[in-house]
C-alpha cells in the first residue's frame, strides 16, 4: 500500500496557474487525489447478513410514505456481494480514492459491546481490495445509518449514544487502522440533525426543534470522543469530519429576509464548523430560537474542538433565503437547476471554499461529494455499448472543479475532489428516482454503465486537468 496519492505537500498548492484565458488546460497541484464517494445504505444491500442488525433507515424504509418510491435499502446496488467487480470497476476508470461508509449494524449489531468480526471481516476485504488495486480508502464511520437499538434508548438525543460511537469507532480502527491514512467520523451532522430530528424527512423521523438541537449536540460530542480514539490507536492517520455546505444569499435587502438569511446562514453553515473551529457555538441563533445548551457539560466543546487535519466538504447547490411565508416559497430559481430542483451556482463553491479557509485554516480540506442528480435520458453508442450522455452532469463537474482550482491559485489548502457519486443509489427519501451516479446502475440487473462523465472524469484524473 503506497500514500503517494493521499495528500498534496503544502508547497504543492500555492502554484500559479500561468493562462487563464477561455479554454485553457488548469493543472492541479501533484499529488492532488481524485475520487468518488458512496455510502453503506446507499449502495451495500445485504441487509441482514452475516449478523447485520436493523437500522434507522431499515425501519424508516418500512413506513409508507416516507420514501417517494416505496423503495429501502434491502438489496440497494448488492455492493455487498458485489465489491470485488467494483474496485475492479474504479480501477479501470482510473480512481485514486474511494470514500465510502461502515455500518455500525454490521460491525456491533447490538449498537454497544459484542463486536461482530463477521461484519467487520466484509471492510477489512474491501480495504484489501481497494489497496490492491491502488485505490486509497476513505472510511466514514458514521453515514446516518444508526443501529435502531440505539433509537429505541434515545437515538442522538442520549449522551450514551455519542460515547456508543466512540466504542464502536474504537473496534473499526483496531481492525483496519494499519491501512487505512484518513479516518472521518461523522458525514454531514447537520442532515443528521436537521432531517432526522427537526424536519422529520430521514430517519428517525422526528419532528421537533428542540431535539435537533440535542442531537446536534450528541453528533458533534459523539465526534470528539471518536477523535480521541482514533488519535490514540491510529497517531499517524489524519483525523477529519464531513460537513455539508450550503452558501447563502438574502432574497433581499428587506430586514425580514437579512434576518432569516442571518439564521440559515449559523444553522446550515456553522453550526458544527464553529464549535470544531472552537468559536463555540453560533450565539445568534442560539438566542433567536431559545435554546439553553442545558447538553453542553463542562469540557464538551474542548473535546469537539480539538484539531483535526482536513476537512471534508459536501457542496451542491447556494440557497437564496426569504423570510418564512405560509405558503410554499415558490420564487423562480435565478439560474438552471439540477434533477433535485437545486440551483447550479459554481462561483459560491469557490466563494465558500475562501471563506472557510479564511475563518477557520483548517491543514487540508478536500472536496468529499460534489455532482448531481440528472435526468440521464439521452444516451449514445459508446466502447461500453450504450452509454448515458450525460453532458449535463459532465458540465457541472467541470465547472465546480474550475472553482476549486481557482481556490487553490488563491492559497486556499484544497487536496482533493471526490464526485458523489461513483453509482446510482439509494438516494434517502428520494429512493431510486434520483441518479447521481458517474456509472448507471440498471437495479433490475444490476448492471453498471459508466455514463459520460465517467469516461470524461477518468481523462481528467489522468491528465490531473480540466479544460477552463
Ligand atoms: C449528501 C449525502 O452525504 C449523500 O448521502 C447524498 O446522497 C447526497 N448528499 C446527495 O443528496
Amino acid at each position: 500500500p503506497s500514500r503517494t496519492h493521499e495528500t498534496a505537500s503544502n508547497d504543492a498548492h500555492r502554484h500559479r496557474r500561468t493562462d487563464s484565458t477561455p479554454g485553457a488546460e488548469l493543472t492541479f497541484p501533484a499529488g492532488f487525489t481524485w475520487g468518488s464517494a458512496t455510502s453503506s445504505f446507499q449502495i451495500e444491500g445485504a441487509h441482514d447478513a452475516d449478523g447485520k442488525s436493523e437500522s434507522i433507515w431499515d425501519r424508516f424504509c418500512s413506513v409508507p410514505g416516507n420514501i417517494v418510491d416505496g423503495s429501502d435499502g434491502t438489496v440497494a446496488c448488492d455492493h455487498y456481494d458485489r465489491f470485488r467487480d467494483d474496485v475492479a470497476l474504479m480501477a479501470r476508470m482510473g480512481l485514486q480514492a474511494y470514500r465510502f461508509s461502515i455500518a455500525w449494524t454490521r460491525v456491533i449489531p447490538d449498537g454497544t459491546g459484542q463486536v461482530n468480526e463477521a461484519g467487520l471481516d466484509f471492510y477489512d476485504r474491501l480495504v484489501d481490495e481497494l489497496l490492491a488495486a491502488g485505490i486509497t480508502p476513505m472510511p466514514t464511520l458514521y453515514h446516518w445509518d444508526l443501529p435502531q437499538v440505539l433509537e429505541d434508548r434515545g437515538g442522538w438525543l442520549s449522551r450514551d449514544t455519542a460515547s456508543a460511537f466512540a466504542d464502536y469507532a474504537g473496534a473499526v480502527v483496531r481492525r483496519l487502522g494499519d491501512r487505512v491514512t484518513t479516518w472521518t467520523t461523522l458525514n454531514e451532522p447537520f442532515v443528521s440533525a436537521n432531517h432526522g430530528y427537526v424536519t422529520g424527512e430521514h430517519a428517525p423521523g422526528h419532528t421537533s426543534v428542540r431535539d435537533g438541537f440535542a442531537a446536534s449536540h450528541h453528533l458533534l460530542l459523539g465526534h470528539g470522543l471518536a477523535a480521541q480514539q482514533i488519535r490514540s490507536l491510529a497517531p499517524d492517520a489524519d483525523l477529519a469530519i464531513v460537513l455539508n455546505f450550503t452558501p447563502t444569499e438574502p432574497a433581499s435587502d428587506d430586514p425580514a429576509d437579512l434576518a432569516e438569511c442571518a439564521i440559515r446562514e449559523e444553522v446550515e453553515n456553522r453550526w458544527y464548523a464553529d464549535p470544531i473551529g472552537g468559536y463555540g457555538y453560533p450565539v445568534h441563533t442560539t438566542e433567536a430560537l431559545g435554546w439553553d445548551q442545558s447538553e453542553v457539560l463542562d469540557g464538551d466543546l474542548e473535546l469537539i474542538s480539538q484539531p483535526i487535519d482536513l476537512l471534508g466538504i459536501n457542496y451542491y447547490t447556494r440557497q437564496v433565503v426569504a423570510a418564512p411565508t405560509d405558503g410554499d416559497d415558490d420564487r423562480p430559481k435565478e439560474f438552471a437547476t439540477t434533477a433535485m430542483g437545486w440551483e447550479i451556482h459554481p462561483p459560491s463553491l469557490g466563494r465558500l471554499l475562501r471563506w472557510l479557509d479564511s475563518r477557520y485554516s483548517f491543514p487540508k480540506m478536500m472536496i468529499t461529494e460534489n455532482g448531481c442528480a440528472m435526468p440521464d435520458d439521452a444516451r449514445i453508442d459508446s466502447a461500453h455499448g450504450s452509454q448515458v450522455d450525460d453532458l449535463d452532469r459532465l458540465d457541472y463537474v467541470q465547472r465546480h472543479l474550475a472553482q476549486v482550482h481557482s481556490a487553490i491559485d488563491d492559497g486556499v489548502p484544497m487536496v482533493g475532489y471526490l464526485v458523489w457519486s461513483l453509482f446510482d443509489n439509494f438516494e434517502w427519501a428520494w429512493g431510486y428516482t434520483s441518479r447521481f451516479g458517474i456509472v448507471e446502475v440498471d437495479f433490475e440487473t444490476q448492471r453498471r454503465t459508466p455514463k459520460r462523465s465517467a469516461d470524461w472524469f477518468s481523462g481528467v484524473v489522468a491528465s490531473n486537468s480540466i479544460i477552463d
